[in-house]
């Protein structure tokens, strides 16, 4: 038997119970937003990827109170949920879990006794995970609130945690766990209803080993914690997905009034540079879409092993180590996740089948928010290379017969959302909503979103409720700018609808005809002005040269550029895919530390890809994977596996 953990001591409670121990300031914003917002609508329609009933019950705040146990790599304890009877007749409560184990549940009443409560765990499916079925008694008194207490610990495998060894960490002397919960995961650290429409507060006290710092996606009680004992309030409602927790050796260094970065010791002063415009970039994002609603705005630099290019957990974006170019190239992965504060957090997609309207819109900000801080140059390069992801993917998919993918609203019922979820969100609707301004202009479109991030605040849409916005909102007053047909093959056809401008922009292009003067042999390698190039212009060059090139060439072109040498990491993995096609062996070494370095899921996939495909290169494949595969987090590891099967006999 584990020992019982003792019950949470609340620093801050639900909506009408305050505890005393926190200081004034840290409770007063949580009970300003508590006291006025926490009425979310249940969700209209059944998410198909979560076993929760909102129109039975909802929950609207967690109280989380758990130990992380770095040995047993378990997080153990309990969470009080506070949930809403919307059903007059319900007494049923189904919470989505995967791979947890539950030791009791109850009901907690206001003096803090807990009474067990029936329950059973449903049979698992692959892609929902098992339901926790929990029979409740009706609520007494005044409000249909009642706070259900789940006793729990976190499997071994579980899919949102990684739990990294000291070796596996930027100073290897402590090791480190986080989350990762987009899009169904957060169900495999907490007992939750976990779909993106619904939405709660929350509020947690993580114990840690001493020496080791925890955050959240959430306010950090600002008293000193020697101890490993850490306090967290999340005032603003947000859906499960959301929930992040990371700890590990961090420290943090402030940017301006509201904004910082964690990171661990070694790397913090590069990442304080690297985001030095974090600020401005939240003025600029500001100015476009109306105010942030999310009070602070800090970036925590993750491990080399984090699977994602970034992840917008709110007030703490996570952020890979691959985006430290030295030079503040990649800022585009930051003004992305920052635009996820409007869309996707605070606006948020009902399912995963709308997935577009996350990352398609915040994409669409992104590059507005570039433009804003950085000027015009920059963002006009991404819209283009944007294009050019979109092409190559609606042809990869419709090569695969995969047409129906192309939509932007996809019918996700019955899939795993992490293999449907592609390009497309992204390029295709920020190109969407590109197209839009191109037809009403620039200022009509700033003011449409502005509105829609308003009216919509807090809650969630679904891309029939958008195209219904969207029409009485915008093209109600500009009836000419888009056919009703074209709107719809825009949000439910496959493709792109005929006649979608293209885009050109002259510093590509110029790269392009350096490439082909080069290729020709009418520029030698040394006169390419490779000083001169963007990181973009050198991706435009290196991700159109054709597998033939000789060994020679590769070795101009690398010595010339100081390829191997490159910080910015798109630059670098361009190449080396680029000398992986062309079976350029002399780059073997920098592609092995590259793999080796960096485990975030795009940057090794095509690589890996490359190397499996080849097969004169699957055993070099194959080789550097064993080097590689115990820092790559537990998702990476199987795209791998399925990628290089046969390894170990090779
Ligand atoms: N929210 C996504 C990450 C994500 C998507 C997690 C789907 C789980 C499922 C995040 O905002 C994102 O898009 N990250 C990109 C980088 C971004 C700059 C395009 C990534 O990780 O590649
Ligand atoms: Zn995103």
């Amino acid at each position: 038997m584990r020992p019982r953990t003792p019950p949470l001591r609340r620093f801050v409670a639900d909506a009408d119970r305050v505890g005393a121990t926190a200081p004034a300031a840290f409770i007063s914003i949580a009970v300003a937003w508590l006291g006025c917002c926490t009425a979310v609508a249940a969700a209209a329609t059944r998410d198909p990827h979560s076993h929760a009933e909102p129109s039975q019950y909802v929950v609207r705040h967690a109280a989380l109170d758990l130990e992380t146990d770095f040995s047993a790599h378990r997080l153990r304890g309990a969470v009080d949920l506070t949930v809403e009877r919307i059903a007059p007749t319900a007494d049923r409560l189904l919470l989505d879990t995967r791979g947890l184990e539950i030791r009791a549940v109850g009901l907690r009443d206001a003096a803090g006794d807990v009474t067990p409560l029936e329950h059973r765990l449903g049979p698992p499916d692959p892609i929902l995970g098992r339901a926790l079925e929990i029979y409740m008694p009706a609520p007494t008194g005044a409000t249909a609130r009642q706070v259900v207490r789940v006793e729990y610990s976190t499997g071994p495998d579980a899919t949102a945690l990684q739990w990294l060894a000291p070796e596996q960490t930027a100073g290897r002397a402590q090791p480190f766990l986080y989350t990762q919960s987009q899009p169904v995961y957060a169900r495999s650290w907490i007992p939750v209803q976990d779909s993106p429409g619904i939405r709660f507060t929350y509020e947690a006290r993580i114990r840690t080993p001493p020496g080791l710092q925890a955050v959240m996606s959430a306010a950090r009680d600002p008293r000193p914690s020697g101890t490993g004992e850490h306090h967290f309030v999340m005032p603003q409602p947000i859906p499960a997905y959301l929930v992040a927790l990371a700890v590990g050796d961090l420290e943090f260094r402030e940017l301006g009034p509201r904004t910082g970065v964690f990171a661990e010791p070694t790397v913090l002063a590069a990442a304080a540079h690297e985001f030095a415009d974090l600020e401005a970039m939240l003025v600029a994002a500001e100015r476009l879409f109306g105010p942030y609603r999310w009070d602070r705005y800090d970036l925590l630099i993750m491990p080399p092993s984090f699977p994602m290019g970034g992840m917008e957990n709110p007030r703490l974006s996570f952020i890979s180590p691959t985006v430290i170019a030295g030079d503040r190239s990649l800022v585009s992965m930051i003004t992305h996740e920052m635009a996820h504060s409007w869309s996707g957090n605070l606006v948020t997609n009902a399912g995963w089948g709308d997935f577009w309207l996350n990352e398609g819109v915040t994409t669409y900000l992104e590059r507005r928010i570039l433009e804003g801080v950085f000027g015009s140059r920059l963002a006009a390069m991404e819209l283009v290379l944007g294009r050019q992801y979109l092409d190559e993917e609606i042809a990869d998919l419709m090569a695969a017969g995969k047409s129906s993918d192309t939509a932007l609203a996809l019918d996700l019922r019955g899939r795993d959302p992490d293999e449907a979820l592609s390009n497309i969100a992204y390029e295709k609707g920020s190109l969407f909503l590109q197209f839009v301004e191109w037809r009403v202009g620039r200022a009509a479109l700033d003011g449409f979103l502005a509105g829609y991030f308003r009216d919509f605040g807090f809650r969630t849409v679904t891309t029939a409720e958008f195209e219904a916005y969207l029409r009485a909102k915008l093209l109600a007053r500009h009836p000419d700018a888009i056919g009703e047909r074209e709107l719809r093959q825009w949000l439910y056809g496959a493709g792109l609808p005929s006649g979608v401008p293209t885009v050109r922009d002259a510093a590509l292009a110029a790269v392009e005809q350096q490439r082909d003067g080069w290729l020709a042999g009418r520029l030698e390698t040394g006169e390419l002005p490779v000083e001169s190039w963007s990181p973009q212009q050198w991706m435009r060059f290196l991700d159109t040269l054709p597998d033939d090139l000789t060994d020679q060439q590769l070795a101009e072109l690398a010595a010339h550029g100081a390829l191997a040498e490159a910080g910015n990491y798109e630059v670098l993995r361009s190449w080396l895919l680029l000398a992986v096609r062309s079976d350029y062996r002399p780059a073997d070494a920098r592609l092995e530390s590259f793999l080796v370095g960096t485990g975030r899921h795009k940057m090794v996939k095509r690589l890996y890809e490359e190397l499996a495909r080849n097969p004169e290169r699957r055993a070099l494949g194959c080789r550097i994977y064993a080097e590689a595969r115990p820092g790559y987090h537990p998702t990476t590891q199987q795209m791998v596996d399925a990628l290089l099967p046969d390894c170990d006999r090779i």
